[in-house]
């Protein structure tokens, strides 16, 4: 039987912002549709986020196993934690001009996360367990590529990392949750295309909305190179996709994957930036 491997514990812990006004707008790549990529993906969290955290809190007291009890602590405050430095980014991007694109994504993820909380409880923890898997494919893929994330602005690049390994971490607690209440393939299967086609709407839509803020659309040179880089030869969603739809197997395990050596070294190399450019962590402001 596939189970998390033991040197992987679930505690939550804060990489602290340190955001000044000397990021530029397009922080990375030098590319716009890289740089709304990782944007977009930040308007999702903070609600997003607090809808996982719900649909797993709701079971909480149907678990008995003390292990598991544990895991779904851990889980919830990373998550809280997650939520609550994404709404420092997202602040942050809504006061250096995307205030209006911002303030709409907030409005949706409020009303289409409302409309999710009418699903049955269940299913709204299988589209749970499907918004898991995504990003932990996410966070896999982006540790796979380092070139992408030494694109990143050096004050952004932290919560990113820091992010990914958590969602690594975590992956498979929803996925243990969803199986003890009783959970089938059918309805996970149902939940992993919710969660699929949600977040590619709604990345799509916010990706539209910066560039029509920016007007970024109307460059195809621009265009072009952003869709080469995200869809092109070594694009940075060509792998998520295949990866994703791992999800469809009757057999899938979070862990089917081992990703613990992965944490690990990029556990390492977050605490050398912390040392090394203390600038954008709590340590230099205090
Ligand atoms: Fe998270
Ligand atoms: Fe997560």
């Amino acid at each position: 039987m596939i189970k998390r491997p033991e040197s992987v514990s679930i505690r939550p812990s804060n990489v602290k912002l340190n955001l000044t006004d000397s990021i530029p707008k397009i922080w990375n790549r030098d590319d716009y549709m890289t740089t709304y990529v990782g944007n977009a993906l930040s308007l999702l969290f903070p609600e997003g986020e607090s809808f996982f955290v719900d649909s797993v809190k709701y079971f909480q007291s149907k678990i008995e196993d003390p292990k598991l009890k544990e895991d779904v602590k851990g889980f919830i405050g990373q998550e809280n934690m997650h939520s609550l430095n994404h709404i420092t980014l997202n602040n942050y991007f809504s006061e250096h001009g995307y205030g209006w694109v911002v303030h709409f994504s907030q409005w949706y993820m409020k009303v289409t996360t409302r409309a999710l909380r009418w699903l049955p409880k269940r299913t709204q923890l299988a589209t749970t367990v499907g918004f898991e898997h995504m990003t932990a494919t996410v966070s896999e893929v982006f540790f796979s590529r380092p070139d992408v994330i030494n694109y990143q602005h050096p004050q952004i690049r932290p919560i990113f990392i820091w992010h990914c390994i958590e969602e690594i971490e975590h992956k498979d607690v929803a996925f243990n949750v969803y199986n003890l209440v009783g959970g089938h393939y059918l309805e996970r299967v149902f939940g992993f295309f919710v969660a699929f086609l949600f977040m590619n709407f709604s990345m799509a839509l916010f990706i539209s909305l910066f560039a029509v803020k920016d007007l970024s659309f109307l460059n195809p040179v621009a265009l072009i190179r952003g869709l080469w880089i995200q869809f092109g030869w070594n694009g940075f969603f060509n792998p998520i996709f295949p990866k994703s739809l791992k999800a469809l197997k009757p057999s899938f395990h979070p862990w089917e994957e081992d990703s613990s050596e992965v944490i690990v070294f990029w556990k390492q190399k977050l605490k050398k930036l912390e040392e090394e450019n203390a600038l954008y962590f709590d340590k230099r402001a205090s």
